[in-house]
């Protein structure tokens, strides 16, 4: 059992191998956490303090005898609002007669096997039969709200799941102002806060910052995660590095508008509180209806952000996503996207076809531009109809010429946007979202459909399912290219445009859960104009994520590694792109380009008609090496080999399979020096009992002025782990080096 319930302490307790997570009901119904750290047993209740720290409010029922219990000062499992804390509120609801508030009290829980359900959203499911759930149900009476909140704990995984059940047990109408998915109290402790933030082209950037007193919100109010900041943060010890130390991530399940709040109380006490955006967000509860908020994944680690990201990486691939590409090998593909733009024909695309097969790819992705009049991007979307004058012959004839070449073919929509000049808004103007009276926002030239209505994702589900069934599809690229702004939809009256924003996300989710339960066999990659929807919600659904529109694979490393505390490897949409680079006019070496690709979904966006014979030669070669270390990149754990905030003169990283037997270190020389000193790497995660072969593939396009050292043919583990490896001199712009490291017998 991994959840127990001891009655005499009254404390519920959550164990995963490596972490304990305890509850605790305390006086007058008052549900407490109690700890959530490390494993170990026992009550770790009495640890709080229950002093009176003054201008704290008591219970009435408690008043003088007990003047230190104050839901002000005492960590607890749901914080209400109107209710004697003052700190954040995770859930609050008012009523017509003008009462608002909430004040939760225990009055059952319950555990049970297997994982709760939330019908409608994303939630990590239960694939090995490991999870079980604990409910546990409390009531404000007075407003006539019940709470359920739910935990799922997932023992080998170390993951606990939240979310919470909000119903209106009352005889009148309720209105959800606030219903946070997880708040969680860490009354000890100097916590640190790892966060993503970003731009366009420039997303999930790691920043690391002590936390002041005072509210810290990390936050999307975009509709959309966002490319600024991401559902995910981590909070770790001030010592706390890749490799040691307490380190809690938390991650939203849900790829609308959020907020991760914190607030650093008067007594030095940690509150998180994540969830949906409270800012414009009301729900309407008739009685008897009830609200279930998305799912917030928790997992604590004591040995460091490294273990921290595998365990998130492992939980994602097997528990979260459903797609049945999550736990297999991806098709290397090629997109067109860099190489064309919108500027193709159908020759173009199948020279390019053909090159690609040439090379070794196994799918070619048609990207954007090949629908109704679409030349650039001011026009077209939602006529999911093929451009005969690009593409004469139709899309058949181009995919059966792809097909003959023996690649597999994608190809890549936006349905969630509408362009204002295209047949489809011309027969429903009524279909995008605005505020009547104004003119809506541009971006890109697109609106948003207003997904909200069923009538709506209706369309976009049969137009999918359409295309899916007309033409022999082995991949889509699913693009979004703006934010939701005119938040107003004719279909929500009686006050209730406050849901909007929400009910859009659970229209997008219903077409995504649709379209992948009708289509298995079709490996679906999100995108959000790059990385703008890289969140758990949408790996749920499909396995991989463009990760940016920035393919310099410099900025990636920053990108992709601020990506990767979170998320899996294989999840990454990642590309070897043109030198110079389109984004940033960088030149970079191609193996070097192709090593910060192979730590990602794997694939080429250029034209490879304008590469020498050289340059193929070495693609080809990249292709049958990502193929040989395939299943160690998708699966292997993954160790950063610097720390964030090292100012080293390169980036590494560091695969190792779960057996330990082998291994894929990458080095990538950001800044050459004159006279540089050793490039000197302490390896992670090997067996130090074992020997391993240490084979370099090596630095082609470096400028290598000494030939490369000879590396001794058999190395021990201990020797990698606790000496380390000493890498050959690197010179030249970006460099990059990969070694393989394979245990050997004795
Ligand atoms: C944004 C995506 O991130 C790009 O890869 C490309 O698909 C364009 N949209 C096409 O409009």
């Amino acid at each position: 059992m991994s959840i127990i319930y001891d009655a005499s302490a009254k404390t519920l307790t959550l164990h995963t191998r490596e972490s304990s997570y305890q509850l605790q009901i305390g006086p007058l119904g008052y549900l407490l956490h109690g700890y959530y750290g490390r494993r170990a047993a026992g009550d770790f209740a009495p640890l709080h303090r229950r002093k009176d720290v003054g201008f704290s409010p008591v219970p009435y029922e408690l008043a003088d005898e007990t003047r230190g219990f104050s839901p002000d000062t005492l960590p607890q499992e749901l914080s209400g609002a109107n209710a004697g804390d003052f700190r954040l509120s995770s859930v609050c609801v008012s009523l017509p007669d003008g009462r608002r508030g909430a004040d939760l009290r225990y009055v059952r829980h319950e555990i049970r096997k297997g994982k709760y359900a939330l019908p409608g959203l994303p939630a990590a499911l239960d694939p090995d039969g490991e999870a079980e759930t604990l409910s546990v149900t409390l009531r404000d009476e007075a407003l006539g709200l019940e709470a359920e909140l739910l935990y799922a704990v997932y023992e080998s995984r170390d993951v606990i799941t939240r979310a919470l059940r909000l119903k209106n047990i009352g005889s009148g109408e309720m209105k959800l102002e606030k219903a946070a998915s997880c708040c969680l109290d860490l009354p000890f402790g100097d916590w640190e806060l790892l966060h993503f933030h970003g731009r366009h082209a420039m997303e999930r950037q790691p920043e690391r910052q002590s936390i002041p007193h005072g509210e810290v919100r990390i936050s999307s109010r975009r509709g959309e995660s966002s490319h600024q900041h991401n559902p995910f943060l981590i909070l770790c010890g001030k010592h706390t590095t890749e490799d040691a130390g307490d380190c809690l991530g938390a991650m939203l399940v849900y790829s609308g508008s959020f907020e991760l709040a914190l607030e650093k109380d008067q007594m030095d006490a940690l509150r998180l509180v994540a969830g949906i955006q409270p800012e414009g967000f009301s729900w309407t509860l008739q009685p008897g209806e009830s609200f279930d908020t998305p799912e917030c994944l928790l997992c604590f680690r004591h040995d460091g952000l490294n273990a921290l990201s595998q365990r998130f990486h492992r939980f994602l691939r097997r528990d979260l996503c459903r797609s049945a590409f999550s736990e297999k090998a991806r098709p290397v593909l090629l997109n067109n996207w860099e190489a064309t733009y919108f500027d193709f024909d159908r020759e173009k695309i199948l020279s390019i076809a053909r090159e690609a097969k040439d090379l070794g790819a196994d799918l070619f992705v048609l990207d954007d531009g090949w629908f109704g009049r679409r030349n650039d991007d001011r026009s077209s979307l939602g006529d999911w109809f093929v451009n005969e004058e690009k593409l004469p012959g139709g899309l058949e004839e181009l995919i059966r010429g792809v097909k003959d070449l023996g690649l597999r073919f994608g190809l890549w929509v936006e349905p969630e946007m509408v362009s204002e000049d295209s047949e489809l808004y011309r027969a429903h103007p009524d279909w995008a979202l605005r505020v009547p009276g104004r003119k809506p926002f541009l971006s890109r030239s697109e609106l948003v459909l207003d997904l909200s209505r069923p009538e709506i994702s209706d369309w976009a589900f049969e137009t999918l399912r359409g295309l899916l069934e007309r033409y022999d599809i082995d991949y889509i690229k699913w693009d979004c290219n703006r934010s939701l702004t005119d938040l107003c939809s004719p279909a929500l009256t009686d006050g209730r445009q406050g849901e909007l924003a929400h009910r859009w996300v659970l229209g997008l989710y219903s077409v995504m859960e649709r379209i992948t339960a009708a289509f298995p066999q079709v490996l679906f990659e999100g995108c959000a104009g790059g990385g703008g929807r890289f969140d758990a919600g949408i790996l749920a659904y499909f396995p991989q994520i463009w990760c940016s529109d920035d393919t310099d694979p410099i900025e990636r490393l920053t990108i992709q590694r601020g990506t990767g505390y979170g998320y899996p490897l294989s999840s990454i949409g990642a590309h070897v792109s043109a030198s110079p680079n389109h984004q940033t006019g960088r030149s970079t070496p191609l193996d070097t380009r192709a090593t910060v690709a192979m730590a990602g979904a794997f694939g080429y966006e250029l034209d490879p008609g304008k590469l020498s014979e050289e340059e193929k030669a070495r693609i080809r070669r990249q292709i049958r090496r990502f193929h040989d270390c395939e299943r160690l990149l998708r699966e292997g754990d993954l160790f950063r080999l610097t720390e964030l905030a090292d100012e080293k003169d390169y980036d590494a990283w560091q695969l190792v399979s779960a057996g330990k037997d082998e291994s894929l270190v990458s080095l990538v020389l950001t800044h050459p020096r004159a006279n540089a000193k050793p490039l000197h790497l302490r390896l992670k995660g090997l067996d130090p009992e074992a020997s391993y072969a240490v084979l370099r593939y090596d630095v082609f396009d470096a400028f290598q002025p000494e030939p490369p050292e000879e590396q001794p043919k058999q190395v021990t583990g201990a020797a990698l782990l606790y000496a380390g490896l000493t890498l050959p001199r690197m010179m030249g712009d970006y460099p990059s080096v990969q070694i393989y490291l394979k245990k050997t017998e004795e």
